[in-house]
């Protein structure tokens, strides 16, 4: 890996065994992008990838006779108005009214490591070795203000990690109306455009579309990153591209508030990706000295398909996004109360429903919802970070000594970011809340934001929750969101500075998880938000895990998990069995089926054992024996593979392959069952070709090479999918080095 500077080019190239990254200091001092892509051999000049010509209604931006034009070269960081016709990067407005600035070359920094970002999450290195930075000091001289492009490129991965920040010098004040994290350029636009978007209960669909001219994006709006609508990332994949071969680019965004992830292809075919907050809403006002610092923007480049980009995301994420104590460990088996119960609960029962967790092996009991205040329904109680006493004689402190006693730790649900108007917190401070004086106040789910653009707010909740926690032995918390943001809006802060509060909310979010996950290094900590609303990476650098959707359906869940897949790593997603009829879509999938989903995630129950049946008490058993035994394997210590996908037919499958490759769980789902069908050839992927498996599902069992299973695949008579429960039926498949 190296970040190298060519002096009498001006050319910087950033190279690792599998990528480069190439920007120029052009003629007129600002910064072009010249290749982003698989690895080329580094030399001096590369000035040749310029593309420049005369062309009608073209604007100059160098003097006569120079034909430097903005709109056709490919910039590294762009601003409007001195020719370029398209989005820009960013937006500086000054006290003049003008938003016209320079930002030319001023000086470099290459260095070992990388820097953390301030009060944002982001990657890192554990060592300085694992990965080099370049930071490029632009300057404007009118304006007196820097913009610092940071780059970092990993040694081992086809990672670079972007942002960009602004230093204010000048006397008179500037105002950024856009600051995204990164832009970059490609030459053609001869791709699909992936994207990850849905609803509540149908979290992280994968979407595609060819890329056409002009505009096309996706973007979150409603303070909870892109909440269940969309996800802060994208892929440009070729046509050709599959999940296992071909070329892709994907861009996902280390962020949890409003985003913006777009597209723009020019008539001339140049294919310019950007992402950042959204400019919707966002003003920032630097004083003399100030700075702002964009989120991290991680790019990653592939061509060995889908399935590699993913797993460069997978143990970047799993390693050098997430921390602490939890980031390298298997998750415990959890029941969690919510859907056995809901709010109808009393100490009695959840002892009742937790004596059988035990008894089947469950290592972790979750109290959700519905513990507090006076929080018998949804329309109250939020805000009162104190046991209900009518349901909890001995307040949580009581319940969680009771279930450690059984042998078993304790979990809680909290939703810190929320109030009801009929709690005692709305009561002693009703200007709490994010809305406008005078105005409307928009309520969902019967409730309100707190305003943590305020650190008093947050200060507050970090009290009363850390006093909860201190005087409790939570072993894992569940933190909620359960309404998006509306009326973003900041009762102490000055009119100029309104544009700042979404912004601010989101790092008085950053600043209490921090805060708890330091005070508190041994809990694990799941983030939530209705289901899979807020599963982004920002909140990874925090809570390594995140509730993957409310719809716990097996057959949804596959969906969910598959397109949750393209970013973010198996052991991220908190996955649980629950009862059938499904509480969402009232649909009954196998015992069998909804275990081999939920075991590809942060494994767990949600549902009462008690309504068992002694065999499928039994079963649940032999499951959690299983996710005992595979769970290093299949979220630590793992690649996956996506194998069908579940949005192209009745089928779907994936594998976890062991680093070592000499051990693999793999599982293949169908939605329908078929009459008098054709046989299935399971076609595996991932394997070492050369080795002899013995591979193993159900009583059967059959020894094959990796190269017959990946090419030859596993012939199955679809006959044994009717004997496994027929609609909705699974198969798992242990495969174990001979
Ligand atoms: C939404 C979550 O996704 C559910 O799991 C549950 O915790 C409820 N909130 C509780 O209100």
């Amino acid at each position: 890996m190296a970040v190298i500077f060519h002096e009498a080019t001006r050319t910087f190239h950033l190279f690792n065994k599998e990528i480069s990254y190439i920007i120029r200091i052009m003629e007129n001092d600002q910064l072009e992008n010249l290749y982003y892509g698989k690895r080329i051999t580094d030399k001096e000049d590369f000035t040749y990838l310029h593309e420049e010509g005369m062309r009608s209604q073209m604007s100059v931006c160098v003097p006569e006779p120079g034909v430097l034009s903005m709109h056709y070269t490919k910039q590294e960081y762009p601003v409007y108005g001195t020719g370029d016709y398209r989005s820009p990067a960013f937006t500086v407005l000054q006290e003049n009214g003008s938003s016209i600035v320079n930002y030319i070359y001023f000086s470099h920094e290459i260095f070992e490591g990388k820097k953390p970002l301030a009060g944002l999450p982001a990657t890192y290195v554990e060592e300085a070795s694992e990965a080099q930075s370049l930071e490029i000091r632009l300057r404007d001289s009118v304006t007196e203000a820097d913009l610092i492009l940071s780059y970092t490129i990993y040694a081992d991965a086809p990672v670079i990690a972007r942002n960009a920040r602004f230093v204010h010098m000048g006397e008179a004040p500037v105002r950024l109306e856009r600051a995204m994290s990164a832009s970059v350029e490609l030459p053609d636009m001869d791709y699909e455009m992936i994207h990850l978007s849905g609803a509540w209960s149908r979290e992280r669909y994968v979407k595609t579309r060819k890329l056409e001219m002009g505009i096309q994006a996706v973007q979150g709006l409603c303070g909870t990153c892109g909440g269940a609508e969309h996800n802060p990332f994208l892929a440009l994949k070729r046509p050709c591209t599959t999940e296992n071969s071909g070329e892709v680019y994907g861009f996902s965004l280390v962020y949890s508030g409003n985003f913006l992830a777009q597209v723009e292809v020019s008539t001339f075919e140049f294919t310019r990706v950007m992402l950042g907050i959204h400019p919707e809403g966002f003003s920032w006002e630097l004083k003399t000295g100030e700075e702002f610092q964009t989120p991290e923007v991680v790019m990653v480049y592939s061509d060995q398909g889908l399935n590699g980009m993913s797993q460069v995301f997978h143990r970047l994420y799993r390693t050098r996004l997430a921390r602490g104590k939890w980031r390298d460990q298997p998750r415990p088996v959890l029941l969690n109360n919510w859907e056995a119960t809901y709010f109808d609960f009393d100490e009695a029962k959840i002892l009742r429903i937790a004596e059988k967790a035990r008894e089947v092996g469950v290592e972790l009991f979750v109290l959700d919802d519905g513990w507090f205040g006076a929080r018998n329904d949804d329309y109250r109680g939020l805000g009162d970070w104190y046991a209900n006493r009518t349901k909890l004689p001995e307040g949580i402190a009581g319940l969680s000594r009771k279930i450690e006693a059984m042998g078993m730790k304790f979990g809680l649900w909290v939703e810190l970011e929320m109030v009801n108007k009929d709690s005692d917190l709305y009561r002693a401070h009703p200007d709490w809340i994010l809305s406008v004086p005078g105005r409307f106040e928009t309520h969902a789910r019967h409730q309100h934001v707190l305003d943590y653009s305020r650190p008093e707010v947050v200060d507050y909740i970090y009290e009363k929750i850390g006093s909860l926690i201190e005087e409790s032995s939570i072993s894992y918390i569940k933190w909620d969101m359960n309404r998006y943001m509306t009326e973003p809006y900041c009762k102490t802060a000055l009119p100029g500075e309104q544009g700042k509060t979404m912004h601010r909310y989101i790092l008085g979010l950053y600043d209490l998880y921090d805060r708890l996950t330091r005070r508190f290094p041994e809990i694990l900590f799941e983030s939530c938000a209705s289901g899979g609303a807020r599963f982004d990476p920002g909140l990874l650098f925090y809570a390594p895990q995140a509730w993957c959707s409310d719809d716990t359906d097996g057959a949804e869940r596959v969906k969910i998990q598959y397109g949750t897949s393209l970013v973010y790593p198996v052991v991220s997603m908190g996955a649980h069995v629950s009862a059938v009829p499904n509480e969402q879509l009232f649909r009954t999938t196998p015992l069998d089926t909804r275990a081999n989903v939920a075991c590809f995630g942060a494994f767990g129950y949600e549902l009462d054992l008690n309504l068992l049946r002694e065999d499928e008490l039994k079963e649940v058993k032999r499951q959690v024996e299983f996710m005992k035994k595979y769970r290093r394997l299949i979220q630590i210590d793992s690649d996956f593979y996506r194998l069908i996908s579940p949005f192209e037919g009745n089928d779907a499958a994936w594998i976890a392959i062991s680093r070592d490759k000499k051990q693999a769980v793999a599982v293949f789902y169908q939605k329908l069952n078929r009459v008098n069908a054709s046989w299935l050839r399971l076609r595996l992927a991932g394997l070492d070709p050369d080795r002899l498996y013995q591979v193993t599902w159900g009583e059967q069992s059959r020894q094959a090479h990796g190269d017959e299973l990946m090419y030859a695949g596993i012939p199955i008579d679809r006959g044994y999918l009717t004997e496994k429960g027929g609609d909705f039926a699974s198969i798992m498949f242990i495969l174990k080095e001979v």
